[in-house]
């Protein structure tokens, strides 16, 4: 089968593990009989530096006449880089929360899976580890904080910034939805996060989500305030199978989950909306501070990718064969810097790689 797919390689170290994704979207094409078409995207602070703004008309209809968006990350230096020195709506973060509203893409879905392999690179303890965990985060992308009305302006002689927090009702109908419906197809548990016991935003979640849990009987549904959930993922993230979760607790909880799974370098996602359409990407930033280094871990892009496969292509089979050759790939020993055991000894026994090598070992174990 053909499919285009939008490339958005982005700044830092987007360029170098998009590439290895492609690397390996193209020995799948190879092996599967597949043909992917690519077309280059600008986002970020790359398209800054070429067109002024972050992200342009003719980008949004580029990705919008894909059949899915893989990207790599945006972004630099906030304290150093001049894209920073922009207005906020210029700079490049700008352009990827206008990409995922322009194309509704609500539903962010964050897996966070500890590795049998990588149990040496969880900072928990062993008997907090035991035989591992496996969650989803189920993270609104499209409302809350992010895309509230702001303004910061002088009060009374006082420098005043307002952020709005607002969610209405078929908002966190939707998104709890999708929830439960992967919870249909895992462990049957779904995780709800707000902060009820505070905020009017999150008592209006809290009735929905029972509203939409009426429909799925066979799921259990806890609620949990954001504050402990922080707390239970690094007490017992075993507890956890689907976190449902507005966006900015969504954006925090996160990075939290993809650090106990060892690093943020192997948490893949997808952002998608009520289409087969999807955006692809690793959760993890541009980490301006590697880049160009050949170090960069690439295997969420990597993931992020066969998470394409399977939720916008229908490509099960595909989406399997890079997912077991990761694991195989670490079987073998084969580690990114980022997952390196600390331990000398444990380091001894397995082989350090850099960017491309990793993505060389995974395409050759498809
Ligand atoms: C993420 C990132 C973004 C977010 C930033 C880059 C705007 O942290 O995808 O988690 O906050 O959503
Ligand atoms: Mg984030």
């Amino acid at each position: 089968m053909e499919f285009n797919v939008g490339v958005i390689k982005g700044d830092g170290i987007g360029p170098e593990i998009v590439t290895e994704a492609q690397k390996v979207l193209d020995k799948i094409a190879v092996s599967f009989g597949h043909n992917f078409i690519y077309k280059d995207i600008l986002m970020g602070g790359c398209s800054i530096d070429a067109t002024g703004v972050p992200l342009t008309d003719e980008a949004i209809a580029d990705a919008l006449a894909s059949d899915a968006v893989l990207m790599g990350s945006i972004g630099g230096n906030t304290a150093t880089s001049p894209w920073y020195k922009l207005p906020p709506e210029k700079r490049p973060e700008a352009g990827l929360l206008k990409l995922r509203k322009s194309l509704n893409l609500f539903a962010n879905l964050r897996p966070a899976y500890l590795y049998e392999e990588l149990k040496e690179a969880c900072p928990l303890r062993e008997d907090i580890i035991g035989d591992g965990f496996d969650m989803m985060i189920m993270r609104e992308l499209t409302g809350g904080l992010y895309f509230g009305a702001r303004e910061t302006k002088e009060v009374d002689g006082v420098m005043t910034a307002v952020d709005t927090l607002s969610y209405n009702e078929d908002e966190i109908r939707r998104i709890a939805k999708r929830g439960f419906d992967i919870a249909m197809k895992r462990r049957k548990k779904v995780t709800s996060v707000d902060k009820a016991n505070v905020l009017d935003s999150s008592r209006l979640w809290r009735k929905v989500v029972e509203e939409v849990a009426a429909d799925y009987p066979e799921v259990e549904l806890e609620h949990m305030l954001v504050d402990n959930a922080a707390m239970q993922l690094v007490k017992d993230p075993k507890q956890f199978d689907v976190i449902l979760t507005e966006n900015m607790f969504g954006d925090i909880l996160s990075d939290e989950a993809s650090m106990v799974t060892g690093s943020i370098g192997m948490l893949s996602s997808a952002s998608l909306n009520e289409t087969k359409f999807g955006l692809y990407e690793p959760s993890g930033g541009s980490a301006p501070d590697i880049a160009g280094k050949g170090i960069a871990n690439p295997i969420a892009t990597i993931l992020s990718a066969a998470m394409m496969l399977r939720y916008s292509f229908d490509l099960d089979k595909e989406a399997d064969a890079i997912e077991a050759s990761v694991k195989k790939v670490l079987q073998q020993g084969y580690r990114t810097i980022d997952i390196m055991p600390q331990e000398a000894d444990k380091r001894a026994a397995v082989t350090q790689v850099g960017t491309s090598e990793m993505g060389d070992l995974i395409c050759k174990n498809i």
